[in-house]
């Protein structure tokens, strides 16, 4: 039987009920413990390598090590060589994560000092082999956190973060990070059967239709951390195939910045199936068949908007829900504008969901045509 390891799924904070939801999908596992920012499980070196190809919301997987009680600094540096590093450790120069609270250990920097001491020792007593160096890879973040005096030691799985897909990498200027569009257009797909077209009227990188169209594809276009360490030795990471696809049956775009769509429909692999269109959504109505819409509109922060926001943002939104009149309608904007979109007529409030993102409190709000 394989290993079992504690894993810790970091999950934008807000969107840990959908995370849950995609892991049970996904790759089931007995227990999943949800907490703020996150979710605690235990499963084994296959589950993670599966794991990091398929799941879409999470930012990264750690692996917890191990925890301990501490309260000085000669005691960490015990712990810290007594601990077997060799079946973790692929790198002799880590990095290293750490926070502190509540707890005397408070000294980011003499932590950081002593983590760094106690390693040069243990590397004296266990050399490294040299695959680091022959294969150029890439140092380990290790995370510490220290709460309450107890410290608990985690290695980083993933290493880039997991929204970093490898799949497009033209992006305009305001883009919305992928793992947060995989979980809105989750949310947004809940309990469909029949096939739709889904458009975004404001594509812009075409995130939200990338993100659409590969959710359940499992993707191993770029490297992942706990593929260079020493437990990992000798496996390798099988290419499962994509089990289903969400009932969609068009992908398309809108955008009126032309220059970016050229760019975006060269980077996306195979680009025929989501289609990309310059277009001025504010006017007239955009589908002659029924659909879905997701949109992230422009806050007026990076990309300008002509006039008051408040005023272009409840225009877009009366337009969209009065005339082009969408069966399900996703629509994301920052919280302070809430009182701009209260109760469309025709529709009913399926979801709004408070969260941050890039530090800005924002609300995801699904409405539903009756
Ligand atoms: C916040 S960005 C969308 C970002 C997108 N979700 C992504 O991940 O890249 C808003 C987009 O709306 C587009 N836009 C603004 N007004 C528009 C309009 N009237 N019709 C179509 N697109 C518009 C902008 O060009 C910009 O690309």
């Amino acid at each position: 039987m394989n290993v079992s390891y504690e894993l810790f799924l970091i999950i934008p904070p807000g969107l840990e009920d959908l995370a849950k939801e995609e892991v049970e999908l996904k790759c089931p596992v007995s227990d999943i413990e949800v907490i703020k920012g996150g979710l605690i499980l235990k499963a084994d070196i296959d589950w993670i390598s599966e794991a990091h190809l398929r799941l879409k919301i999470p930012t990264r997987i750690l692996m917890r090590l191990t925890e301990f009680k501490v309260r000085d600094f000669p005691k960490l540096y015990q712990k810290l060589i007594t601990f077997k590093w060799s079946p973790f450790l692929s790198h002799p120069s880590p990095q290293w994560e750490i926070s502190c609270t509540k707890s005397r250990l408070m000294h980011t920097g003499r932590i950081e000092e002593t983590l760094n001491d106690a390693l040069k020792e243990v590397l004296k007593r266990q050399p490294l082999s040299k695959d680091w160096e022959k294969k150029n890879y890439t140092p380990q973040t290790f995370y510490i956190r220290v709460y309450d005096d107890v410290l608990t030691l985690s290695l980083d799985l993933t290493g880039e973060p997991l929204y970093k897909r490898g799949l497009q990498v033209i992006k305009g200027e305001a883009p919305l990070r992928e793992n947060f569009a995989a979980a809105f257009i989750f949310e947004l797909m809940k309990e469909v059967s029949t096939p739709v077209t889904l458009v975004d009227p404001m594509c812009g990188s075409a995130t939200f239709l990338t993100e659409a169209r590969y959710f359940f594809t499992p993707l191993h276009l770029r490297k992942f951390s706990f593929e260079e360490a020493p437990f990992f030795k000798g496996k390798m990471i099988k290419k499962t195939e994509e089990a289903k696809s969400f009932p969609i049956k068009n992908l398309q775009g809108f955008d009126v910045n032309q220059e970016l769509l050229t760019k975006v429909t060269k980077s996306i692999p195979d680009s025929s199936e989501i289609k990309l269109q310059h277009r001025d959504s504010l006017q007239n109505k955009l589908m002659d068949e029924d659909f879905f819409m997701i949109c992230n509109p422009p806050y007026g922060e990076r990309i300008k908007i002509q006039g008051k926001r408040g005023q272009f943002l409840s225009e877009a939104w009366n337009k969209f829900l009065t005339i082009d009149q969408p069966l399900r309608f996703g629509w994301l904007l920052p919280s302070d504008m809430d009182d701009l979109f209260q109760n469309p007529k025709g529709y009913k409030l399926s979801t709004k969901r408070h969260l941050k993102n890039g530090g800005l409190a924002v609300t995801f709000w699904i409405w539903i045509r009756e």
